[in-house]
């Protein structure tokens, strides 16, 4: 295993709360096991995954603070804050680790507050409307890139 192969996946505000969310958009998986089955990907493809999710704005800018030496990359689902938290931008490019960015539902064809991201930039990647699926395709952008 290379040693340029750990994961932070990080899900933000209200996405604990899968399974009792609109299931056109998010699927009906809980964000246990979609955590469940990003592991497995993850494993397939040689990477290391570790979790974090919160509903606090401060506590995922704290996280993204800890990263540098913790993580080789991020995938990261922000939730709605992707949208409009300019302190979750900034504290991304103080972690400066390579980022891909996921949401299950297709928010470039959704509401046009949700078609904006403050991390447009940032990002190496944006995986949007894959649902589940999704974190696998960011877990390959990723293993790619690390090799
Ligand atoms: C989301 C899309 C966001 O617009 C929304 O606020 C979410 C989930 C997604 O995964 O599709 O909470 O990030």
């Amino acid at each position: 295993m290379s040693s340029h192969n750990r994961i932070e996946v990080m899900h933000g505000v209200n996405l604990d709360q899968l399974g009792r969310r609109p299931e056109a958009h998010y699927g009906a998986l809980t964000l246990d096991q979609l955590e469940q089955k990003t592991e497995s990907w993850a494993h397939e493809l040689g990477l290391n995954v570790r979790f974090f999710r919160t509903n606090s704005e401060g506590a995922f800018v704290e996280h993204l603070h800890r990263l540098e030496g913790m993580a080789d990359a991020v995938i990261l689902n922000p939730g709605a804050w992707t949208h409009y938290s300019w302190a979750i931008r900034d504290a991304l490019e103080i972690a400066a680790v390579p980022a891909v960015e996921v949401h299950l539902s297709d928010v470039s064809a959704r509401e046009p507050w949700r078609q904006v991201s403050v991390l447009e930039g940032l990002v190496t990647d944006v995986v949007s409307g894959q649902g589940a699926e999704g974190y696998q395709s960011a877990l390959k952008v990723l293993a790619a890139k690390l090799k």
